[in-house]
């Protein structure tokens, strides 16, 4: 199997003390199977995208656990440092993590975003070097950017799916992730929307899908360790 990406969207969740709980608990799944051997999570990169707020307690707690995991984050400021109060710039970021989620459709809905503020993001994350995770409902949405498609991850995410316990199928998410990547020769291309330990594999198994980014299934240890265990 060629490296896949398995991406966790904690959204709007988790205190300090359930983070602590789930990392306690998926160390132990992770490094203790009940075969007594450890995962074996060869080739895969693995990216936990918490709230802004937890970022420094998952460094912690990943060098505590051992665990190969990278970070993310779920948002970015569109402008780098300055007078933009409530914002988190890409160089607070980079402190932290590696990655960045943008373009979500939950904040396309509820905050207004367009394809501008979009772009603005990503042209800050790639001033510092982190990877924009950019997320598209259809394939179209991709025509509004001119990108060096290497130094980006697109995420595949039909709206319908998301949250709603209802995916796409392989079928078609895999004929929608090689379209993608037609018009963006070389990125790696995604599947999200209701990815969970039943259903992962089968998008895992296609030809054109690099990866899954899990939501709700990630916020469950044991769900995500299961998940894991097809890296
Ligand atoms: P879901 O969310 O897995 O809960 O459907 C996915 C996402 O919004 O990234």
């Amino acid at each position: 199997m060629n490296q896949k990406f398995f991406v966790a969207n904690w959204k709007s969740n988790k205190t300090t003390t359930e983070t602590i709980q789930w990392f306690e608990s998926i160390s132990n799944f992770i490094h203790s199977t009940s075969s007594g051997q450890e995962f074996q999570i060869s080739n895969s990169t693995i990216i936990i995208c918490p709230s802004f707020s937890l970022l420094s307690e998952l460094k912690l707690l990943i060098a505590h656990y051992h665990l190969p995991f990278l970070l993310g984050t779920q948002d970015i400021s569109p402008f780098g440092e300055g007078a933009y109060t409530g914002e988190v710039n890409s160089k607070h970021i980079k402190e932290f993590a590696e990655y960045v989620i943008v373009g979500h459709s939950e904040r396309r809905k509820h905050f207004g975003e367009d394809e501008e503020m979009v772009y603005k993001k990503i042209e800050q994350a790639l001033k510092n070097s982190l990877t924009p995770i950019l997320c598209v409902s259809d394939i179209h949405q991709l025509d509004h950017y001119s990108l060096d498609a290497s130094k980006i991850i697109i995420a595949y995410e039909p709206i319908f799916a998301i949250g709603s316990g209802n995916p796409d199928t392989p079928e078609n998410a895999n004929n929608v992730a090689c379209q993608l990547k037609e018009k963006a020769m070389k990125a790696s291309v995604l599947y999200g929307g209701s990815v969970n330990s039943q259903n992962v594999q089968s998008f895992l198994n296609t030809s054109d899908i690099d990866g899954v980014l899990v939501g709700s299934a990630s916020l469950n240890p044991h769900e995500f360790a299961t998940i894991l265990s097809y890296a």
